[in-house]
């Protein structure tokens, strides 16, 4: 059964809010701030608020009449754009977890926009939960998912909300996993996909970097089990013909299991069959991108060549999603948004 999704379920209306567009996600910024309005001296801070994406969330913010405290790690870089925008400025790095906190005493959320977010969110989130600071970050990351699952007492008992992935990943892909989960209930396979041309900004760039360190990742019986790169080859239609897909070690193989409770789960891209054979060879050499001088020397190869999508890329840009649950009679729901 085919259909088109309209991003409207229940359980996931939160997601929906936080990713869809970025009016609807200042929405829920401004409900959190408001919900610490015991404490009306308590701002909200963009932390990374200097690299790509802090900067254009920062950005919309002001049109949205926000006015978000900017933070980061680079003097410099944030004074700068903080008196472009005429905003409030701090500067940290996150060696020092008391010098975190002491920053976040008096700010109700924040939003970690500093990747990749393996160095990043542990430390943060981790202060969160002593200054009672909602916590906000636009990871894709499995294991940091993983990580602030693992935290969901303790930010229950502190009383904060602490919610990785608020960005494209992986809101529009949650919804679709949820959404197939209601058609086909008693499911026990997740295939997700997405097809995507636009250019990636420096800071995902870099995280994919790291994630050939890792390898790729499915779900296999409600564990996270470790395949190789390009585990799975298949071909998916995204409403315009059937193009060639890998799997891929996606943030949802984590998450979708918490929403939909799928025990198997694979999350697929659309490459082009050249990007598909070189994903094959480089299996033969992760051991060497995995090197830590190695894995720099990319990573400043990025800093140097890769500025993001322009505004009319941004503009232009689209993404195509496709999602498939199968039970256990082989009956099976696909859906497309
Ligand atoms: N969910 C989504 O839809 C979505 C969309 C876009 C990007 N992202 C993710 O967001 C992250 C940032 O992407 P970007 O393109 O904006 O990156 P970027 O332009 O490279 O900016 C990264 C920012 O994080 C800071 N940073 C990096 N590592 C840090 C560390 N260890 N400690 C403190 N600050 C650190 C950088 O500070 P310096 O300037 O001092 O280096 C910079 O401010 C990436 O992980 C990317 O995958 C997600």
């Amino acid at each position: 059964m085919q259909f088109l999704f309209c991003f409207l379920t229940q359980n996931v209306a939160l997601f929906m809010y936080l990713g869809n567009k970025w009016s609807e996600f200042f929405i829920i910024v401004t409900t959190l701030t408001k919900q610490k309005e015991t404490m009306p001296e308590k701002n909200w801070m963009i932390y990374g608020a200097n690299g790509y994406t802090g900067r254009l969330i920062a950005e919309e913010a002001l049109l949205q009449g926000l006015r978000p405290i900017l933070a980061g790690r680079n003097h410099k870089k944030i004074k700068s754009l903080a008196q472009r925008l005429n905003l409030a400025w701090c500067c940290f790095d996150l060696k020092n977890p008391e010098i975190i906190s002491s920053y976040l005493d008096r700010i109700a959320l924040l939003l970690n926009c500093a990747g990749p977010f393996t160095a990043t969110s542990v430390p943060l989130a981790k202060a969160c939960l002593k200054s009672r600071t909602d916590y906000l970050d636009i990871t894709g990351e499995m294991e940091v998912f993983e990580y602030i699952h693992s935290m969901n007492e303790k930010a229950r008992e502190a009383g904060v909300v602490l919610c990785p992935g608020a960005g494209f990943d992986l809101i529009p892909t949650d919804c679709l996993a949820a959404t197939l989960k209601k058609y086909l209930p008693d499911a026990n396979y997740l295939a997700l996909a997405f097809d995507s041309k636009g250019p990636v900004s420096p800071g995902t760039a870099k995280t994919i970097i790291e994630g050939f360190k890792y390898g790729g990742m499915i779900r296999k019986n409600g564990i996270l089990s470790a395949v190789s790169l390009a585990h799975k080859v298949r071909k998916i239609d995204f409403g315009s013909g059937p193009k060639m897909a890998i799997t891929i070690s996606w943030g949802d193989v984590s998450t979708a299991f918490y929403t939909t409770g799928i025990p198997n789960i694979e999350v697929y891209v659309a490459l082009p069959e050249r990007a598909i054979t070189l994903m094959k060879i480089l299996r033969i050499f992760r051991f060497i991108i995995s090197l830590e001088p190695f894995q720099k020397l990319l990573k400043k190869i990025v800093d140097i060549k890769i500025k993001g999508p322009s505004v009319q890329q941004r503009k232009t840009s689209r993404v195509h999603l496709w999602g498939e649950v199968i039970n256990s009679k082989g009956d099976s729901v696909q859906g497309e948004a």
